[in-house]
């Protein structure tokens, strides 16, 4: 198929970029590189610098059978100084991709969605029925957008899905021979056996290069902790803050749902051959498994083998204590299920972490 990543250099778009190409697919990514980096643009892909307000109608216009939409701002706590500039990128951006989609006649979109629609959940596990109530512009730009998507899938036609992650962590190693379209080039890697990462070089061949999460400012929690246990590795000190450890879980810290970012981008491939003319259908995309804040601590000190320091702050303002995914409607109507265990994710993560410090160091 011939489509369109926008966002396809940041974090989550690069690795469904990367399985795309090793599928086959003929890939265009359009990035304006706000948060992204052209280093991470997946091998084999054409690479576009610009936006989606001015780029996108013209690239469709040249013919594509599906978007896959990851473009857009992603800071919780950004949102809240600058709503404006969220309504306007997140939604604004894509209702300008959804009239060039229609304009050019794509018939599917696959859209990067969030547990942030939910807010502070009634119940755990979160199922797709739950109320959407977010509590900030970044959850609320995302519902918006879902309602244009059922809009256009019911006016013009257009097959649309909404995948909602959870937390999405760990890092994909690109295949040596990616963009090369050998076979059995995707999902290299990973499902990272023992401490220390490196699972790249597994079944599907050497890696060539990690792709992982490089956001400035990073607020995702493992990233962080690895930050810290590599420059408590070098002596150069440091330490983590976790914001509380009096909410009404087993330990007493927030407890999310963590998703291996393979395993995620697996369920866009599986999305995207589902869509149906017509139809918006959502699904969430976690593990269906908490980790408190203090279990992704002592699986981040076993995977490196450092003993990072941690101290307890108070509570973050609106941070539920529990957000755990009911994935049943993806397993039930896709096959899909996650395959990678939070071990695997910090142990990727890390890979990645020591590759990006390390250029030229052999994952
Ligand atoms: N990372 C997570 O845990 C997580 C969780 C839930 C949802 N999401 C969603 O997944 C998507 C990808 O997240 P990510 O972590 O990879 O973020 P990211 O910041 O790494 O990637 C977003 C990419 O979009 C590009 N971009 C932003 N606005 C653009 C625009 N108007 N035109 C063209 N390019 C633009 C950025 O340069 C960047 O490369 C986002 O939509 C995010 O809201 C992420």
């Amino acid at each position: 198929m011939r489509l369109l990543v926008t966002g396809g250099a940041g974090y989550i778009g690069s690795v469904v970029g990367a399985l795309l190409v090793a599928d086959g697919h003929d890939v265009t990514v359009l990035d304006d590189l706000s948060t992204g980096h052209e280093d991470a643009v997946p091998t084999g892909a054409t690479f576009v610098q610009g936006t989606l307000r001015e780029d996108a109608p013209r690239l469709l216009a040249g013919g594509a059978d599906a978007v896959l939409h990851f473009a857009a701002k992603s800071l919780v706590g950004e949102s809240m100084a600058k709503p404006s500039l969220y309504w306007e990128s997140n939604l604004g951006g894509s209702l300008a991709l959804l009239e060039a989609m229609r304009a050019a006649g794509t018939p599917r979109i696959v859209f990067s969605s969030t547990a942030a629609v939910y807010g502070e959940p009634e119940q755990v596990p979160i199922e797709e029925t739950a109320p959407t109530r977010p509590t900030s512009p970044y959850g609320g730009s995302k519902v918006a957008v879902d309602t244009a998507l059922s809009e256009y899938a019911r006016m013009h036609g257009i097959g649309a899905m909404s995948l909602r992650y959870f937390n999405v962590a760990g890092a994909y190693p690109e295949a040596a021979d990616a963009g090369s379209g050998a076979p059995g080039a995707a999902d290299a890697g990973s499902g990272a056996p023992g401490a220390g990462g490196a699972g790249g070089a597994g079944a599907g061949g050497p890696v060539g290069r990690w792709l992982g999460e490089r956001h400035s400012p990073e607020t995702h929690l493992i990233p962080n902790v690895l930050a810290v246990a590599r420059s408590a590795a070098r002596g150069d000190g440091g330490h983590l803050t976790l914001f509380g450890d009096d909410y009404p879980t087993p330990d007493g810290t927030c407890v999310r749902d963590y998703i291996h970012v393979a395993d995620l981008a697996r369920a866009h491939l599986l999305a995207l051959d589902a869509c149906q003319p017509g139809q918006h259908r959502v699904y969430n995309l976690g593990s269906e498994s908490g980790s408190s804040n203090l279990e992704v601590l002592a699986e981040c000190r076993a995977v490196t083998g450092v003993d990072i320091p941690a101290e307890i702050g108070p509570r973050r303002p609106g941070d539920p204590a529990v957000l755990v995914a009911s994935s049943a409607k993806i397993r039930a109507d896709l096959g899909w299920r996650p395959e990678r265990d939070l071990r695997a994710m910090v142990a990727d993560a890390w890979a990645f972490t020591r590759a990006m410090a390390e250029p030229g160091r052999t994952p």
